[in-house]
Parts: structure tokens; C-alpha cells; sequence
């Protein structure tokens, strides 16, 4: 992987150090065997795969073009109540998906769990909402929670308690676009 000092990285992070923690080939070799689990586990596919806007917007598109099964795709945005980098685990829906969900198999794909609480909430949100099933695939987790939550089915990779960015993940909205994950240790 490119040394913090490549020029070509720090072009792309506008001249902060963002350490690679998991290369794009990494990345790719994992969300193709997420994508390879998940097209097992619904052999008549008829899923509907909900991502979590910003963040699982590269993550998701790569993994759908890995799940072999009839699906579709919608969206959520959701907001946390309170200001700071601190979730208040507090989420209401500011897009809500068109979709009805009831009777529907809902994977919701989230770019990182830190303390848990937004996909907490998310889940008893859209329970509500009867889908026939609802299991959370996230690429990352902190895993800071004391029992993992039980929708909790799919994990890429276990992250370190590091401000994390690229491939989605934003610090400010910056760094959404590199290509790879790291560590940002200039924020
Ligand atoms: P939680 O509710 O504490 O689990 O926070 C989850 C949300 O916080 C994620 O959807 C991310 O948007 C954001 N987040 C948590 N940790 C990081 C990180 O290391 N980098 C970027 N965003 C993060
Ligand atoms: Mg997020």
C-alpha cells in the first residue's frame, strides 16, 4: 500500500494523512464474499436492499453488483437529533424509502457501527413497519456495543476505535471518495 508521503495520496486528501488501514483489493475481495453470503442466504432473492445515505453509497453499489438474486434498491437518510461527532441516538428518517416495506425481506446496509445506537433505532423504526424480514449488513463495526445487535448479520471487517474515512466514509464530507479506507490522523 501507498506510504503516507506518496504524492499521489496526498493529492487526492488535499495534503492530510489519511493511513491506509484496508486497500481497494482488500475491500473488493471482502464485499465479494459478503456478496456471496447474502446471495445464499436468499435463495428467491426478492430483497430489498436499503442503504444508508451518505455513507454506504460506494459500499452498497459495489455490493449489489454482488448479490446474485433478483432485487431492489432504495434509500434512507437519516438524521440524529444534537449536535457533535457523538451520536445522541436520536434518528428520525429525513428521506423516508417510497417502497413500502411490509412483507418485504430488508437488508439495510450501513457504512460503520460505532456505538450502535443509529442502527438501533433504525431497526425499531422500520420493524414497525412489518417487513417479512430485516438484517443489517454494515462493512464496518467498532463494536462497542455490550451484545451485538440481533440484526446484526453481516460484518466486512472489524474497525479499530480510529476516526475512519474513504470508500464513504467522511470526515466534514471530506475524503468520500478515496478509493480505500484509512485512518485519518490529521483531522
Ligand atoms: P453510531 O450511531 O454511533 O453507531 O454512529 C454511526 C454513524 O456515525 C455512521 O453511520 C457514520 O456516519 C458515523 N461514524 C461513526 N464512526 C465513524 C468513523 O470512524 N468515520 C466516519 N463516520 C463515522
Ligand atoms: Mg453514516
Amino acid at each position: 500500500m501507498s506510504s503516507l508521503t506518496s504524492p499521489d495520496l496526498r493529492r487526492r486528501t488535499g495534503g492530510h494523512n489519511v493511513r491506509p488501514l484496508f486497500s481497494e483489493q482488500q475491500i473488493a475481495d471482502r464485499v465479494a464474499e459478503l456478496g456471496a453470503d447474502i446471495t445464499d442466504a436468499y435463495p428467491d432473492g426478492g430483497l430489498l436492499v436499503l442503504g444508508l445515505l451518505k455513507g454506504s453509497f460506494i459500499f452498497l453499489s459495489d455490493l449489489v453488483r454482488r448479490i446474485d438474486r433478483p432485487l431492489h434498491v432504495d434509500f434512507l437518510v437519516a438524521s440524529s437529533y444534537g449536535a457533535g461527532t457523538v451520536s445522541s441516538g436520536n434518528v428520525r428518517l429525513l428521506y423516508d424509502p417510497e417502497t413500502p416495506l411490509a412483507g418485504r425481506h430488508i437488508l439495510l446496509v450501513e457504512d460503520i457501527i460505532d456505538s450502535g445506537r443509529t442502527m438501533q433505532c433504525l431497526v425499531e423504526l422500520l420493524s414497525a413497519r412489518q417487513p417479512a424480514s430485516l438484517a443489517i449488513c454494515t462493512l464496518l463495526d467498532k463494536n462497542l456495543l455490550p451484545e451485538p445487535l440481533p440484526a446484526l448479520r453481516w460484518v466486512g471487517f472489524p474497525a479499530p476505535s480510529a476516526f475512519l474515512v474513504g470508500y464513504g466514509l467522511d470526515h466534514a464530507e471530506d475524503f468520500r471518495h478515496l478509493p480505500y479506507i484509512g485512518d485519518l490522523i490529521d483531522g
